[in-house]
């Protein structure tokens, strides 16, 4: 099965644009005008929308919509519509011709969220739909059903606990592509929302582009990286942040917010404050250079740097070490369900900190600004007795009290349930409070 567009584009007079597609479909041929519309005929830029007798059989077949960059020359081309051409989301080039091709948007219904949250949580989205391009939010927060529907987006479900069912239009962003630019040993790095945080800190070590090689095999999504400002081994987002483009809700515009406008801070950004649940990023643009800056003040690396005599470590030995302490301290999502650290590292004043250093002398501290001290809420857990502990299909870390994991079919109440007797013990220990990291849904 497969279209074919021809395309007579010498003439275009870009007010009366339209041309017809010829559709061979099991040897029936359909021919049929498609409705043209004119998105930016300054740059000539269109998008081809089916019209509506067709509508049906387009929804069936996952019909895509096709953007056509202006070409001087007639343009011909072919798409199977099989699984190879079936991206949600195509770019191609045909004699110097920019073409891009998207899936049309597909609202499912009823959907398990068990395969899209880290935890595991076998959770239901009342509606469900995965966005692969940018124009999509516009077309669907435009769409009276669904611009007021209670909503959930996500991106790799890798900070989340799915409580309850949601009752709601749950949006997962998969809007993909990773581009680098340098410039003398700057490189500028645009990745969009939906990749992998992972794939990109890859793509970076491999070219040699420094900067995130300490935050390898941080789980979870471009797009939710400067959400929380994501952080480990002496690396946080913003040390290497330069903008990211994000879609604001209320308006249907794409804005680019910079370094100041983030106001990142300790696993946290504007995104979690003033403009919680207004925007939704789409690409993140990262500066990053060809001269490493190695950052060994994690003392756990210099140690394994160490034990595999590695003394001159380049941006792949850090990386590797980095995912190994990982993979040693924290379990892996795909075979025991989680979120990395359930709660945040408590901060507090000096003042409560001297009452507490002087009941427990032992208590794991770092320094964290004027007047503040930073606690491990690993060790507060540990000294409550829960490290390791199984409760239900649920429990802590062995290796990390930190984490709460999902043992198998745990429901989000358990865990939620598990998290609240945490923060009361060590609450009622330490006097401490205990603020949860992960993102609580329902
Ligand atoms: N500790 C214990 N018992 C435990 C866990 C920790 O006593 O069960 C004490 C140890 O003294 C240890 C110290 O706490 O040296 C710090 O532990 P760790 O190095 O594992 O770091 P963390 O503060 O618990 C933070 C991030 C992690 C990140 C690591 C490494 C937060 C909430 N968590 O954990 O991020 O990987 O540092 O930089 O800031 C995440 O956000 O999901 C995450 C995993």
């Amino acid at each position: 099965m497969y279209w074919e567009l021809s395309i007579n584009s010498g003439a275009w007079k870009f007010n009366e644009l339209a041309f017809w597609v010829d559709a061979v479909v099991s040897g029936t041929l359909l021919l049929s005008a498609f409705f043209i519309e004119v998105l930016h005929p300054a740059n000539v830029i269109i998008k081809v929308r089916p019209i509506s007798e067709l509508a049906e059989f387009f929804m069936r077949t996952r019909v895509y919509f096709v953007k056509i960059g202006y070409s001087e020359k007639p343009v011909k081309f072919l798409f199977k519509l099989n699984s190879e051409i079936r991206p949600p989301y195509h770019k191609f080039e045909i004699e110097h011709s920019k073409f891009e091709i998207r899936t049309m948007l597909q609202i499912q219904e009823n959907v398990s969220l068990k395969n899209f949250n880290t935890f595991g949580i076998d959770a239901s989205a009342r509606y469900f739909v995965e966005v692969a391009h940018e124009d999509d939010l516009a077309e669907l927060f435009m769409d009276p059903q669904w611009m007021h529907m209670k909503r959930l987006v996500m991106g790799g479900g890798s900070n989340m606990l799915l409580v309850n069912d949601f009752d709601g239009l749950v949006i997962r962003i998969n809007i993909r592509g990773i581009e680098h630019r340098l410039n003398h040993n700057d490189v500028f790095v645009e990745a969009g929302a939906g990749e992998v945080w992972n794939d990109l800190v890859n793509y970076c070590v491999d070219r040699g582009y420094a900067g995130i090689e300490n935050l390898s095999l941080i789980p979870g999504s471009v797009g939710a990286s400067p959400v929380q400002n994501i952080g480990a081994y002496g690396v946080e987002l913003q040390d290497v942040f330069k903008s990211c483009k994000a879609f604001e809700i209320a308006t249907c515009q794409l804005k680019t917010f910079s370094k100041e406008d983030c106001k990142f801070g300790y696993r946290d950004s504007i995104f979690k404050n003033e403009y919680k649940a207004q925007y939704i990023i789409v690409s993140l643009k990262l500066q990053l250079s060809l001269i490493p800056n190695i950052n060994l003040k994690y003392g756990a690396i210099e140690q394994e740097l160490a034990n595999r005599n590695i003394t001159n470590p380049t941006i792949k030995d850090v990386s590797r070490v980095v995912s190994h302490i990982r993979v040693s301290k924290l379990p892996d999502p795909s075979t025991i369900g989680n979120a990395g650290s359930f709660f945040k590292n408590p901060i507090i004043g000096t003042a409560q900190f001297a009452q507490l250093i002087a009941n427990f002398p032992n208590v794991v501290h770092y320094p964290a600004g004027d007047g503040l001290v930073k606690l491990a809420a690993g060790w507060l857990i540990e000294q409550c007795g829960w490290k390791g502990k199984v409760v239900g299909n649920t429990g802590t870390w062995k290796n990390q009290s930190l984490v709460l994991v999902n043992h198998g079919g745990a429901t989000g109440e358990e865990v939620y349930s598990l998290s609240s007797q945490i923060i009361d013990t060590v609450y009622s220990k330490f006097g401490v409070l205990l603020e949860r990291e992960v993102n609580i849904i329902g």
